[in-house]
């Protein structure tokens, strides 16, 4: 953790939030490598769940909603965490995490601690709206992306051509007031969500059928990118940790360097959100029914997280992110051999030049070469071609490997051809 934590740093990944401040606890800022691997990551999963699929449609609800949405959602009475507190030094815990608990009795050192009954605390971060002083109007972030897809839900049936069962998939920020941060980003105040929301006819073969497929579905779609399948497991939720939305629920876990944690979290949420919205669905044989809706909620600042140590590779020569291509924030890099050549540079300049309208590339001329490829290797970049005094002879180029660190040489007239090829 402590080397990913540092890597992100050093090479622009991520930052702490407002740090020349002194941070801001639970809050982190995406650097140019960090916002290019979020924004791969959105864009693989939008791809899989809305433009391959027939069946699911998108949208982008605000953030900001009438307080009324939370109170019907039973945020407001029920999005709670029992919080203990020590009385050594009045600290609040979650009750639930025995873990970081004991881990707070030992930093004590021996001395005994005593612990307050847990009482519930709200989640949800408060703003205020308003432009008279005094006027202002409490209201909440949203702490799930979700009841966007909810409340639209009528909006969308009357305006897309969609039918049941038929999906509404949402990907934006969410905002929870964490008692215990922590674990990088994984535990964060602010973060985003990518999510879908499945409707279903309210019968219990239906909805069985529908939760097990988004089940594999998801996990399927964390292996293509990449993800170690041993690092990868299904939990069923116990009785006492479900949502207050939940029928019942399974997680999707990883195993991160502080243990198994949550990926992805599928729920059946049966029909309390539409219900209590007082939403339904009229089927084309008139029937009119309230639909159950699975859900599939994934975090995609704990993706990030979770691909990064996924693609951590060290040996006694090199640091190296082993990111899928498609998750990499470059495809490819481009040095000339030495910097104070303008051959060199002329001829790199074109090739990086015709790259880059279709692979993110990276320029580097800094240094020499080997420093170059390392710091292409931490960046994660799968392939860094090199102009060399050859190249001005017979048109053809270096392309080295980053997970062999092999090397070829390729005619500059086929790199499109082959890097097509090399980055499905
Ligand atoms: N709409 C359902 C929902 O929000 P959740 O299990 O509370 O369910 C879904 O959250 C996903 O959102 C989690 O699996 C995780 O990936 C992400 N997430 C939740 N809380 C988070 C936090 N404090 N920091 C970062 N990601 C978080």
């Amino acid at each position: 953790m402590e080397k990913i934590v540092a890597l992100c740093k050093r090479r622009g990944f991520i930052y702490p939030g407002s740090e020349i401040y002194s941070g801001l606890t639970g809050t982190w800022d995406y650097g140019p490598l960090g916002t290019e691997l979020k924004r791969n990551l959105k864009n693989e999963w939008w791809r899989s769940m809305v433009a391959l699929r027939s069946d699911v449609v998108g949208i982008d609800a605000a953030i900001m909603m009438n307080p009324q949405v939370w109170r019907v959602s039973g945020h407001v009475d029920a999005f709670t965490d029992p919080l203990v507190e020590c009385l050594v030094c009045h600290m609040r815990f979650r009750e639930d995490k025995k873990d970081e608990i004991a881990q707070h009795e030992n930093s004590h050192k021996g001395e005994k601690v005593e612990w307050t009954q847990p009482k519930k605390f709200n989640l949800l971060v408060k703003a205020y709206l308003g432009v008279v002083e005094g006027e202002q109007s409490e209201i909440f972030l949203r702490g799930e992306i979700t009841q966007g897809a909810f409340v639209n839900f009528e909006n969308v049936v009357s305006s897309t051509r969609v039918k049941i069962p038929f999906g509404i998939a949402q990907i934006g920020k969410a905002f929870r007031n964490e008692i215990t941060p922590g674990n990088f980003t994984y535990r964060s105040r602010e973060f985003e969500q990518m999510e879908l929301e499945f409707f279903v006819r309210p019968e219990e073969a239906e909805g069985d059928r529908w939760f097990d497929y988004w089940k594999e579905e998801r996990l399927k779609w964390y292996k293509s990118l990449g993800m170690d399948n041993s690092k990868l497991r299904l939990r069923k939720h116990e009785d006492d940790e479900r949502a207050h939305y939940a029928k019942y629920a399974e997680d999707i876990e990883f195993e991160a360097p502080f243990g198994w944690s949550e990926f992805e979290g599928i729920h059946h949420r049966g029909d309390w959100d539409l219900s209590r919205h007082k939403l339904g669905y009229v089927d084309a044989d008139g029937s009119k029914f309230t639909p159950w809706v699975i859900e599939a909620s994934g975090g995609v600042d704990r993706s990030a997280l979770f691909f990064l140590l996924n693609a951590y590779r060290e040996d006694e020569k090199r640091v190296w992110l082993s990111l899928h291509p498609k998750l990499a924030p470059y495809k490819t890099a481009v040095f000339p051999l030495l910097a104070n050549k303008p051959e060199l540079v002329d001829k790199a300049r074109s090739i990086y030049d015709s790259l880059k309208p279709n692979f993110m590339t990276a320029w580097d001329d800094r240094g020499n070469i080997g420093k170059r490829y390392l710091s292409q290797d931490e960046a994660g970049t799968p392939y860094c071609i090199t102009v060399d005094f050859q190249t001005l002879e017979d048109d053809t180029v270096t392309v080295r490997d980053r997970d062999t660190a092999e090397q070829e040489r390729i005619k500059i007239s086929k790199l499109q051809e082959y890097f097509s090829n090399k980055l499905k």
